[in-house]
């Protein structure tokens, strides 16, 4: 299979290693913005075979939607008989429904252009809802969970870990990543006392008392939700708490706020760019690539 992997300024170094794994050439795109704020981009090589795009979609979130839409379009008109396209982080992916009237389900809305505009595969990194992919999308479609990577990165440091999921719905990410460490898992329940009114989260039915505690999200964006679990599990006699998220977005001083919580340390992939995005998602990317180009 002949691959050029199109990389983009939003995801510069894990295109680069996705395409070292895959042994395919990698070329950057030219981007620019005219007078007006609207965006350039241009493949400036032709492109025999298959492209990989890979463009992730964080803040400036629109911005980078409009520059992954023209950069699936310059790759196919570049010459590509097939656009495998690589969206690390996708935007948009918790409106994944009307939760009021008259509301968008944004992600279905971001994917349909996706494939609209030439995709003819798509790969996401632990997608907030990974069905999204099987509601929206005709084209092949895989998405890859680093969680058990994530924890992995802690491995030999916790005593008697515990990894938790802020709710219900993450539970699958808390049991990834408790496989790789050989830990229990549980996710939080949120409570408010009725007289002060204050918001706590504990477990749903293990204790925390004594041990090391993981916390585990797909996003970390102001650092709110897993700065008061980390509270929450402090006061409930958690000896430390660490996080991990698969993306960092962290606005409005999220690090901060998580370390002021009494968390340890944080680590996250390398979705977004951050000073935590420790770990790569590059080999569990190139492997998704291979598996839906195969054949
Ligand atoms: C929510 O549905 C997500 O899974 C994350 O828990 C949320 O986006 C985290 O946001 P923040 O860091 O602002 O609390």
């Amino acid at each position: 299979m002949s691959v050029t992997v199109v990389a983009t300024s939003s995801s510069l170094g894990l295109a680069a290693r996705v395409a070292s794994i895959l042994g395919g050439e990698l070329v950057v795109a030219e981007e620019k913005a005219f007078p007006d704020g609207e965006k350039y981009v241009r493949v400036p090589i032709k492109i025999a075979g298959t492209a990989v795009i890979v463009h992730s979609t964080y803040p400036p979130q629109d911005e980078r939607i409009v520059q992954l839409l023209l950069t699936i379009d310059a790759a196919k008109g570049a010459g590509a008989e097939r656009a495998v396209v690589v969206i690390p982080y996708l935007a948009y992916a918790r409106q994944d429904r009307r939760f009021l009237e008259g509301e968008p389900v944004s992600v279905g809305a971001i994917l349909r252009a996706v494939e609209a505009v030439g995709a003819d595969a798509v790969v996401t990194v632990d997608l907030h809802k990974p069905s999204s992919l099987d509601e929206w999308l005709r084209v092949p479609h895989t998405n890859v969970l680093p969680a058990g990577l994530l924890a992995s990165y802690f491995k030999g440091r916790l005593k008697d870990p515990l990894v938790l999921a802020p709710d219900r719905g993450a539970l699958h990410r808390a049991e990834a990543a408790a496989k790789a460490l050989g830990a229990d898992y549980d996710y939080l329940e949120k409570s408010r006392d009725r007289v002060t009114g204050q918001v706590t989260v504990a477990p749903k039915s293990l204790s925390v008392e004594g041990r090391d505690v993981l916390l585990i999200d797909d996003i970390i964006s102001t650092g709110g939700t897993l700065a008061l679990a980390a509270k929450s599990a402090k006061a409930a006699g958690a000896r430390s708490v660490y996080a991990a998220c698969t993306h960092a977005l962290f606005v409005l001083g999220a690090l901060d706020r998580l370390y002021a919580a009494g968390i340890g340390e944080v680590v996250a992939t390398d979705t977004v760019p951050s000073p935590v995005s420790k770990v790569s998602v590059a080999e569990l990317v190139a492997s998704a690539v291979l598996s839906l180009t195969r054949g």
